[in-house]
C-alpha cells in the first residue's frame, strides 16, 4: 500500500531533558544533565542564564536524577508550581512537560527519547511545518497532563477526544511516554487515510495468499505495536467490519490476520482519538456501543484552544521562534496589539491553525508582527478576527468558519482543520452545509 496513507513510529532508548525557557519574545533551550544540579538565574554564575529583572541572581536550582526536581534558593519574586510559590529550600518535583513559573519566566522540562526515528514518512496533509515541546501553561491543561500521566500508568485503554488541531496527537504522545510501555513502539494508526478495502490487513495483518496480491504474509500494525502502544487515530472512521474485528482483539488479547485459520496473542495498550462525538455516534448506531466502552476506558477531552486562553500566548512565541530559527531569520518582535488579535480569535482549528498563522506571519511580516501579518487574507489589508463563538456551537461552526476563512476552498479548510478531505466533505453533507463549487 502507499506508504503515506499510514504513520508508524516506533520509540525507543534513553531519556534526554530539555529546560525550555520562555520570556517575552525569547524561548531558549538548554540540555539538562543525565544527573546534577543546575543552577537558573540572572547571575553570571549561574548554569542556565536567564536575563530578565524578575528572575534573582541564584533563583532556583534544577536537580536532575529520575525524576526531576525544582527548588527555589529564596528568590525575590518566587517560584511556582500548579498556582502556587513553592517554599524556599525544598525540592519538589515537577512532571515532563509540566511548567513551572521561575519570576515572570515559564519553564518547562521536555524529555525527548533518543534514537526516536520515524518508521514510515508522515502522512500526506499532517503537521508538516515547525513543532515544538509540547506546551503546558493553562491550568485546565495542567489538569488534563497530569490525569493523562496517571491513567498512562495503569493498562486501562484510553479515548482522547477533542477538536481537530487541539492537541490529541501530543496527548496520546504524553500518554505512552509516561506508561510502562514507553520503551515499546508507539505505533499510530490513521483510520481515516487507509482505504476501507485494505483498513483490515493493514490493522490486522494477513496471510500469504489471503486475496489478490498478498504475495508474501504481513504483520498488522496492531501487531507491530506489541509491547507497546496502538495509537488509533480517528477511530470513528472504521468500517463496520474492521470494528468488529477490533472488538474481538480487544476482548480476546488475540490478534486475527485476514486468511488466517487461528488467532495469535499480542499485548498491546489501545489509545484511540476522534474529533466527533462517539458516543453521540455510539448511540445513534453509527458507531458500535460494544467497542466504544471498550475504547472508553478512560475518556480525556483536550479543551479547544477558545477555553484555554493562557495557552495562546506562550504558544504563539513558541511557534514565532522556532519558524524564525528555521527561517533563518532573526525573531521577530510581537506587538501588544498582535497578542490582543491573537487572544479574540475564535481559533476554529485550534493550536493547528495558531501554528499556521503564527508561522505565516514570521514569514510576511518585518522586525515586528502587528496583526495584519496574522489575519491576512489574500495579501490584502487584515481581516477582523470573527467574534468569538460560543463553546457549544460545536462541530458545523467550526467546519463553516473554517471554510470561510479559507474563501470556499474545501481542501483549505480540511487542512486548516487537520482532517482528511474525504472526511470533509462527508460532514458537509451531514450537517448539510451547502457545498461550495471549489475543492
Ligand atoms: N500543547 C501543545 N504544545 C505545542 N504544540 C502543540 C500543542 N498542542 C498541539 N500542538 C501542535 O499543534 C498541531 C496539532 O496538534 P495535534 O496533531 O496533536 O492535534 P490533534 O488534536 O491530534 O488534531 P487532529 O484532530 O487533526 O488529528 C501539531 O503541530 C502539534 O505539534
Ligand atoms: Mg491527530
Amino acid at each position: 500500500m502507499d506508504d503515506s496513507t499510514l504513520v508508524a513510529r516506533t520509540q525507543r532508548g534513553p531519556v534526554k531533558r530539555v529546560l525550555v525557557v520562555v520570556l517575552d519574545t525569547n524561548i531558549a533551550t538548554h540540555d539538562l544533565p543525565a544527573s546534577g544540579e543546575v543552577i537558573l538565574g540572572r547571575g553570571e554564575g549561574a548554569g542556565i542564564r536567564v536575563d530578565h529583572r524578575s528572575v534573582s541572581r541564584a533563583h532556583a536550582a534544577i536537580e536532575v536524577g529520575e525524576v526531576v526536581r525544582v527548588r527555589d534558593l529564596g528568590s525575590a519574586n518566587g517560584t511556582s508550581l500548579r498556582g502556587a510559590r513553592l517554599p524556599a529550600n525544598r525540592a519538589v518535583e515537577i512532571g515532563a512537560n509540566e511548567a513551572f513559573q521561575v519570576g515572570d519566566a515559564t519553564v518547562v522540562v521536555h524529555e525527548r527519547r533518543t534514537g526516536t526515528r520515524p518508521t514510515s514518512p508522515p502522512p500526506a496533509g499532517g503537521d508538516v511545518g515547525v513543532a515544538i515541546a509540547p506546551l503546558v501553561v493553562d491550568p485546565a491543561m495542567r489538569n488534563l497532563f497530569d490525569l493523562a500521566r496517571r491513567v498512562a500508568a495503569g493498562t486501562i485503554n484510553v479515548l482522547v477526544v477533542g477538536e481537530s488541531g487541539a492537541g490529541k496527537e501530543v496527548l496520546v504522545r504524553e500518554i505512552h511516554a509516561a506508561s510502562r510501555r514507553a520503551a515499546g513502539p508507539l505505533v499510530a494508526i490513521n483510520c481515516a487515510a487507509i482505504s476501507e478495502t485494505l483498513i483490515e490487513s493493514e490493522l490486522f495483518g494477513h496471510e500469504r495468499g489471503a486475496f489478490t496480491g498478498a504475495g508474501t504474509a504481513k504483520a498488522g500494525l496492531v501487531e507491530v505495536a506489541a509491547g507497546g502502544t496502538a495509537f488509533l487515530d480517528e477511530v470513528g472512521e472504521l468500517s463496520p467490519a474492521a470494528q468488529a474485528k477490533l472488538l474481538r482483539v480487544i476482548e480476546d488479547r488475540r490478534v486475527l490476520r485476514v486468511g488466517a485459520v487461528e488467532a495469535r496473542p499480542v499485548d498491546v495498550r489501545f489509545v484511540a482519538a476522534t474529533n466527533r462525538n462517539l458516543e453521540e455516534a455510539a448511540a445513534a448506531g453509527e458507531f458500535r456501543e460494544d467497542l466504544y466502552f471498550r475504547l472508553a476506558g478512560v475518556v480525556l477531552e483536550v479543551p479547544p484552544l477558545r477555553e484555554r486562553r493562557a495557552d495562546i500566548e506562550p504558544l504563539a512565541r513558541a511557534f514565532a521562534a522556532a519558524a524564525a530559527a528555521q527561517q533563518g531569520r532573526e525573531l521577530p518582535e510581537l506587538t501588544a496589539e498582535a497578542v490582543a488579535a491573537l487572544l479574540a480569535h475564535p481559533w476554529p482549528g485550534n493550536v493547528r491553525e495558531l501554528r499556521n498563522v503564527v508561522e505565516r506571519a514570521v514569514l510576511l511580516c518585518g522586525d515586528r508582527i502587528a496583526p495584519a501579518d496574522l489575519f491576512r487574507t489574500r495579501g490584502a489589508t487584515a481581516a477582523p478576527a470573527p467574534p468569538a463563538r460560543a463553546a457549544t456551537d460545536g462541530e458545523r461552526t467550526r467546519i463553516v468558519a473554517a471554510l470561510e476563512q479559507c474563501a470556499g476552498n474545501q481542501t483549505r479548510a480540511a487542512e486548516l482543520l487537520g482532517i482528511p478531505l474525504r472526511t470533509f466533505v462527508k460532514r458537509l453533507a451531514q450537517y448539510d452545509i451547502p457545498r461550495p463549487k471549489r475543492r
